[in-house]
């Protein structure tokens, strides 16, 4: 059935624009941002000049994904130091801008770590070495995330019988949400460059379309076969045996293993358990939160009823952008609209970080993973 949904995709490789860099005067200083909300429609970018122009951006998921939120995060920091802000307050504004991704408060506490140390040289020298640090960190994660393909796409030759994977991904997580290709995506992308992908399954993300807008953009840009479907038919895929492996990324790990990400992901957990399909999460360990016990613990963003109730509601139309949304229920319509949700570390097959698996999902694995990460 797979190949009857062949998509035909344009190729021309990666995103042209980089989903995030430093704007150097006379554009800046500013954090430039590529401007999701646009996409798949036009590649523009949007230069954040301030703080409170970043927070609008993040909340309004111009700049989205946690790897990426850490390194906006702390370029934040940096922008508010080299146009001589009160750091701390800006600090504390980026960091709850959302929050469930737990690095977007790392990459701000890291940013603002270095400007406070370097803060003794002078307001110039701690400025650029906040600066510095975001830049080391946007650094960082593209090289964790081409070391997450690697490990992932072993794992999933050792899992899975047969060399074409058929996988199954839900919201974005390739170059939009990265310094480098991404996590979930980065191992479809390596498996693809591999011979190995015979398909990638793309879930359309309701409400805000991440999968369809965002992941299918991607994968038509690396001339991935990618076929994208409504969430909700999903199952009936499981059900037809469509589906070797579910990848995704996540927000937050709990100390236990539970895996905040983005809505949908733990129905596809159950299913992926009741039809014996691995279910992996790639995610940098920097997503990984000791400090969250479990699951309960995470808190999960609740965003506004009008991007349920309406289709393509303004926030998502571009940050200053045309708006043109279509109510699609009755006016006064109440809706339950949790960003994310958590799956337990039992239905998670594996854990894959740029340091390796964990797999069984533990709290012990996870205190091992986060040690060796520290070593190297
Ligand atoms: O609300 P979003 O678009 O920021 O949600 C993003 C996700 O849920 C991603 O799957 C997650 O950040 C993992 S990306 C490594």
């Amino acid at each position: 059935m797979a190949d009857q949904y062949a998509q035909s995709h344009e190729g021309g490789g990666r995103i042209r624009t980089p989903s995030i860099r430093w704007g150097e005067p006379p554009e800046g200083p500013a954090v430039v941002l590529l401007d999701q909300t646009r996409l798949p429609s036009e590649e523009a970018e949007l230069a954040c000049k301030d703080v409170p122009a970043l927070v609008r951006a993040i909340r309004s998921l111009a700049v989205r994904g946690a790897p990426l939120l850490g390194i906006t995060g702390a370029y934040g920091v940096a922008l508010a130091a080299v146009r001589g802000e009160d750091v701390d307050e800006a600090a504390e504004a980026i960091a709850t801008a959302r929050p469930t991704a737990v690095n977007l408060g790392r990459g701000v506490r890291r940013a603002h770590a270095a400007y406070r140390a370097a803060g003794g040289a002078g307001q110039a020298e701690a400025a650029a070495a906040a600066l510095a640090e975001a830049k080391a960190l946007h650094a960082e994660d593209a090289e964790a995330s081409r070391r997450m393909a690697g490990h992932g796409l072993a794992l999933l030759d050792e899992l899975l019988p047969g060399n074409r994977h058929r996988l199954l991904t839900h919201c974005n997580t390739g170059a939009l949400v990265s310094g480098g290709e991404g996590t979930a995506l980065a191992v479809a992308i390596a498996a693809h460059r591999a011979g190995r992908l015979r398909r990638l399954w793309v879930d359309e993300t309701r409400p805000l379309l991440q999968g369809a807008r965002l992941t299918a953009y991607e994968a038509a840009r690396h001339g991935m076969p990618y076929t994208l479907l409504v969430d909700n038919a999903a199952g009936s895929l499981f059900a037809a045996g469509e589906v070797d492996a579910v990848v995704i990324g996540a927000d937050r790990i709990a100390a236990d293993g539970s895996v905040a990400n983005k809505v949908g992901s733990y129905p596809l957990a159950v299913l992926a358990r009741y039809h014996h399909v691995p279910f992996l999460v790639v995610a940098p360990v920097t997503t990984v939160d000791p400090d969250t016990p479990d699951g309960a613990s995470i808190e999960v963003e609740q965003r506004a009823g009008q991007e349920v109730t309406e289709f393509m509601a303004p926030r998502v139309r571009g940050v200053g952008g045309v708006s043109e949304s279509r109510s699609v229920a009755p006016a006064g319509t109440q809706a339950y609209n949790p960003a994310f949700d958590v799956t337990p570390p039992e239905l998670v097959t594996a854990i894959v970080t740029e340091y390796g698996a964990v797999s069984p999902v533990t709290t012990d694995g996870l205190v091992e993973l986060c040690a060796r990460s520290r070593q190297v």
